[in-house]
């Protein structure tokens, strides 16, 4: 079996584990400060602050934007359903807008047709670890007053024309689910140059506790979506060695596109000029030709590790029963029915992805609609 994804953790984020584990302080201790500043460092903001999951941080910076019922919420169709949900988490309505074929990421001019007078805020995604098209999506919203709200759950390290993903002005929120590039077991974190708005995030991430930092004085509706200091002590260990991560993982990325170049019948990951990719994942494309869930179920017969990377969010079941249909965004609609998602991680070796390369090619060949 190759494994689809699988985490790069060593003996640096077990030293921290135990300090924390051996300190007793296992939550609101020391450690999550230090992985806030550490991150707020990597990324180039004034303050990150973290939170229990990629999800977490995308409601509280819906939250703190003050966004609830009637207010609409452009996002891509064409990503984790997160994205969506976080305006539904408020009573909001997230409303859909098409995506570049080519990038993935919305097309600013589908987020332009998409604006009503009740459009609040755009959430634009950075999908796969590619920079979507920010400071067009910045003009647009000034232009109309609307919210940023940046989900970069994929995106860490990512640049746009030499500038780090989350230093374009906006809230922006990264994801530590294990198969991301850096994990803390479950974690996520939101960076911004905006004191008040930092301010703000750290008491609704716990429990709405006042500004003066009296425990048990609650100045607003908040949540329980702390880091434990556990997982913040991993998340230091992957920060320190982010920069050796990212480069391992885009080292496995361009052995695929070499390995891959004579194969027939697909398409490899877009490369954007000015642009560097965070490698969360290694997504091909298959031609119109070739059936896309025949060459996943040769490949998973094989014990290849492989996921239709992404099914499109309008069409989940949850979206549907608010009244999405097919046809309304054909581009995600055809990108998301030909894209699977191979194995990729640090640690995949090249002779696996011979294997995972040879398979593909027979994959094709043996899904070829006739
Ligand atoms: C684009 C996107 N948004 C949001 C999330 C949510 O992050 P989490 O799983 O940490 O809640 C993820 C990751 O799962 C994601 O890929």
């Amino acid at each position: 079996m190759i494994a689809l994804s699988r985490p790069d953790v060593g003996r640096r984020e077990e030293q921290l584990v135990l300090e924390v584990l051996r300190s007793g302080m296992l939550s609101l201790g020391p450690m999550v400060p230090r992985f806030e500043e550490l991150f707020a460092t990597y990324v180039g903001t004034r303050h990150a602050v973290a939170v229990s999951s990629g999800t977490a941080g995308l409601h509280l910076a819906v939250r703190a934007a003050r966004l609830g019922p009637g207010d609409e919420v452009i996002t891509s169709p064409f990503s984790f359903v997160a994205s969506a949900n976080c305006a539904l988490y408020e009573g909001a309505e997230p409303v859909f807008a098409d995506i570049d074929p080519h990038t993935f990421n919305l097309d600013p001019r589908a987020i332009e047709a998409a604006i009503t007078p009740r459009t609040r805020a755009i959430v634009p995604v950075h999908i796969f670890g590619l920079p979507c098209a920010i400071e067009a999506i910045n003009t647009i919203a000034a232009r109309h007053g609307l919210a940023v709200i940046e989900d970069a759950a994929e995106a860490v390290g990512a640049l746009r024309r030499g500038r780090q993903v989350g230093t374009d002005g906006n809230p922006a929120v990264f994801a530590f689910y294990p198969n991301k590039q850096m994990t803390t077991g479950e974690g996520g974190i939101v960076t911004t140059d905006d004191d008040a708005l930092a301010a703000h995030l750290r008491s609704l991430r716990n429990q709405g506790r006042s500004d003066t930092g009296d425990w048990l004085t609650h100045d607003r509706l908040g949540w329980n979506y702390r880091l434990s200091d556990v997982a913040a002590a991993i998340g230091v260990g992957q920060v320190e060695r982010l920069g050796e991560i990212l480069a391992t993982r885009a080292a496995v990325a361009a052995r695929y596109s070499t390995l891959l170049e004579g194969v027939a019948g697909i398409g490899l990951p877009a490369v954007v000029d000015g642009d560097e990719r965070s490698w969360f994942v290694y997504v091909v494309r298959v031609d119109e030709d070739v059936d896309r869930d025949g060459v996943m179920a040769f490949l998973q017969a094989r014990g290849i590790g492989c996921k239709p990377y992404l099914p499109a969010v309008h069409l989940q079941e949850l979206y549907r029963a608010r009244g999405h249909r097919e046809g309304t965004f054909p581009v995600c609609e055809a990108v998301s029915a030909s894209t699977l998602a191979l194995p990729f991680h640090t640690r995949l070796a090249e002779a696996d992805q011979v294997v995972v390369v040879d398979a593909l090619r027979d994959a094709i060949g043996a899904s070829r609609r006739r």
